[in-house]
């Protein structure tokens, strides 16, 4: 709703500039003639640019789509501790930040740009998820859209989808068994702002990951270099770090992480040890833009994998 009334407003701008356009191309001195009417002129025009560019970024909005999968999810204790497990490894990284899946964190503070605010949900019963069904959760982790058929901007650009059909319902059973808590996060959780719009029309902005409706399928987990590649997959390290892990390239939207083949020179050991404690074998703190906490809490088998996975990749 604000969007409309901001972009009506541009588009008022526009009109008013150009009518003044207009009117002075009447005024009687040459030099207010010209200069007037091709001042007036030239910023009714880049109003007029920056409200189309809105309209595409307010159509874009809403473009994405994908049906609700038809899944009922039980819950055994293997399932409750894989999802543990993600939902630590991964989901808390966003939806943590003020106690466990509570949300309430702003994304907003790490993009590149002020395109709006995208406050990471509350997923316990005290937030929207207990009027969902397994399928709309599940939806919205493999898609990035609500249970309104809403875009979730940041849900969608992250890798989370790629996580296979087993482990999206492992995570789906944990969530429906942390107890609720935290306070109510807004609905809904995005608000683009004029420049995100802009950005989004002019094609600016991230494209969301492609929607996928086949079946996912993952790897035996184990200490193993596939493994790793499977959790690479899901986690979003190639987002900071660069789509083959040599380094973020200025201009992403996403914090700029190192190249990953600095871990080559590391062992195992300084490898999780800087994963779970922010101290690299350096002696090196790591700053809060990599999410090393909630990384740090995948299990060891899981730490090995994308140490293997990261010591055997190509170099560039
Ligand atoms: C990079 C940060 C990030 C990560 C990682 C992340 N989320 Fe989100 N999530 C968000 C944000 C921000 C929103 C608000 C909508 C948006 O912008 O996508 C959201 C929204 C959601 C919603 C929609 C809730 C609603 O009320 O509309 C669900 C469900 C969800 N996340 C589940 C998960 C699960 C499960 C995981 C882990 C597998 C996860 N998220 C990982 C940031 C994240
Ligand atoms: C949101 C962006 C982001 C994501 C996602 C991310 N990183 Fe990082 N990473 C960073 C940044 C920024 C740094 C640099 C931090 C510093 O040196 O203080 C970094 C540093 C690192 C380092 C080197 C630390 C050092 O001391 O030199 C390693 C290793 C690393 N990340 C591994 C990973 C892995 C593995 C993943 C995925 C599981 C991942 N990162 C996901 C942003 C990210």
């Amino acid at each position: 709703m604000q969007n409309i009334v901001e972009l009506l407003a541009l588009i008022a701008v526009a009109a008013i500039l150009a009518w003044s356009a207009v009117r002075t191309w009447h005024a009687e001195t040459r030099a207010i003639k010209w200069g007037g009417a091709g001042l007036f002129g030239g910023l009714s025009a880049s109003a007029a640019s920056v409200a189309t560019l809105m309209s595409i970024g307010m159509f874009e909005q809403h473009r994405r789509s994908a049906p609700v999968p038809d899944v009922k999810v039980s819950s055994t204790p293997e399932m409750l501790a894989r999802g543990k497990g993600i939902a630590d490894g991964l989901c808390g990284a966003c939806h943590s930040h003020t106690g466990t899946l509570t949300g309430g964190y702003d994304l907003a503070v790490e993009l590149q740009f002020p395109i709006g605010s995208f406050v990471a949900a509350n997923l316990t019963t005290a937030g929207p998820l207990k009027h969902w069904s397994d399928g709309e959760i599940f939806r919205a982790i493999r898609n990035g859209i609500d249970a309104d058929g809403r875009w979730l901007t940041m849900m969608s650009y992250i890798r989370a989808g790629r996580l296979s059909d087993d482990d999206i319902k492992a995570v789906i059973a944990y969530i429906r068994n942390v107890p609720a808590a935290g306070t109510p996060t807004p609905d809904p959780p995005d608000r683009m702002n004029v420049l995100g719009l802009v950005m989004l029309g002019a094609g600016m902005l991230p494209p969301a990951k492609p929607v996928i409706t086949g079946h996912v399928s993952g790897p035996a987990k184990g200490p193993t270099a596939e493994f790793g590649e499977y959790i690479l997959s899901y986690q979003d390290c190639r987002e900071c770090h660069g789509e083959k892990l040599t380094g973020g390239i200025p201009g992403q939207l996403a914090p700029l992480g190192p190249d990953l083949n600095l871990v080559k020179d590391w062992t195992l050991a300084g490898f999780s040890a800087a994963m779970r404690t922010g101290i690299d074998p350096n002696g090196h703190q790591i700053s809060e833009q990599m999410p090393w906490r909630s990384v740090g809490k995948m299990d060891d088998d899981e730490l090995e994998a994308i140490y293997q996975y990261l010591t055997h990749m190509p170099s560039s």
